[in-house]
């Protein structure tokens, strides 16, 4: 079993659009994939309508995901975490505890553009397009994860 974590900062807009996205390409007997944010504002709630909404439109339901806070017991439970951006990946690293839980944690467009650090842009306080961006990001990101292993 390959265990995947998505962390964005809220858990509410990127990274469960991330989590429903990869978890739509790779077979669920043997992949393991969840999502977290750094923060604890949305905790408990789904994802942002506007989420919700862009995943639709390419097939994939992410109603029944729930917001969490990313914890120190993450880096136990997963192989590898991908933070949506710089900060939420500064944030993780200050939670590791060795080497290993840092070696863990990775930019998820750095799939795409290795090496460049590059952040998918929070869409929250932006208009719809934000989305529709960020869904192509995480769709071409995530393409490039399930071929790792496919
Ligand atoms: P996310 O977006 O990190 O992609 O889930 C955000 C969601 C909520 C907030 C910020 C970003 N917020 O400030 O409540």
């Amino acid at each position: 079993m390959t265990r995947i974590l998505m962390v964005c900062l809220g858990n509410i807009c990127r990274s469960p659009l991330a989590e429903g996205v990869l978890k739509s390409k790779l077979p669920n007997d043997n992949f393991f994939i969840d999502s977290a944010g750094t923060a604890a504002y949305h905790v408990g709630n789904a994802p942002d309508p506007r989420s919700i909404a862009v995943a639709k439109k390419y097939g994939i339901d992410i109603t029944n995901l729930r917001g969490r806070q990313f914890t120190k017991q993450d880096f136990d439970d997963f192989d590898l975490i991908y933070a949506m951006d710089d900060s939420n990946f500064k944030h993780i690293i200050k939670m590791a505890r060795t080497d290993e839980d840092i070696a863990k944690v990775k930019l998820i467009l750095n799939e795409i553009t290795p090496n460049e650090n590059l952040s998918v842009p929070d869409p929250y306080y932006g208009g719809g397009d934000g989305f529709e961006t960020v869904y192509k990001m995480l769709d071409t990101a995530c393409e490039i994860i399930k071929r790792k292993y496919i």
